[in-house]
């Protein structure tokens, strides 16, 4: 597909609107309440470079939520973590989403960061495609979990 004139930049709070719908058109669930609380987090403790939105012709098409965690897990050193990615499924398959994730790795470099986490649902084969296309290969971590209650 020809690529269009996609710019990213700093996700903001006035975004609110966009990313509900986004996540309405993917998942079919709208959670205004649960995505006000997230962009506030971002704004208060996150690295604002690590929250991004993906704009084409002044409509936001994409985002990701971010991170970086510091001397987390017994990693020494700082990593970047991309916690939630979504692209409108109307303007899927342009790079919008590939275009997101290095222009977060051009930042994270930027910080001194050379490593980028992220979690795959083994529900969600296509996101494995989708970051293994982007160059992510299974890491060394081991993910633990435990029922309660
Ligand atoms: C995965 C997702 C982010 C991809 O967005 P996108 O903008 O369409 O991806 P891109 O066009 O940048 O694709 C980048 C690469 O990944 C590949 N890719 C993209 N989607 C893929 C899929 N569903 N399956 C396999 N590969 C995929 C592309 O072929 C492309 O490869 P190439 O650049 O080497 O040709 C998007 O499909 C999405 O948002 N999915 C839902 C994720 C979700 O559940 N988020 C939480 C709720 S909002």
């Amino acid at each position: 597909m020809t690529k269009k004139n996609i710019s990213i930049r700093n996700l903001e709070k006035e975004d609110l609107s966009s990313i509900v719908d986004i996540e309405e058109r993917v998942t079919g669930v709208a959670r205004k309440k649960y995505w006000e609380k997230r962009i506030e987090i971002s704004e208060a403790i996150r690295p604002h470079w690590a929250s991004l939105v993906a704009e084409l012709e002044n409509r936001v098409v994409g985002f990701i939520f971010g991170r970086a965690g510091e001397l987390e897990f017994g990693l020494p050193g700082t990593v970047a973590w991309i916690e939630i990615i979504g692209v409108d499924p109307a303007f899927r398959n342009q790079g919008i989403a590939r275009q997101m994730v290095e222009s977060f790795a051009a930042s994270a470099e930027d910080h001194g960061i050379n490593t980028i986490f992220t979690l795959v649902d083994h529900a969600q084969p296509e996101m494995d495609q989708f970051f293994t296309r982007l160059g992510f290969a299974r890491g060394k971590m081991l993910h633990f979990q435990k029922e309660v209650g």
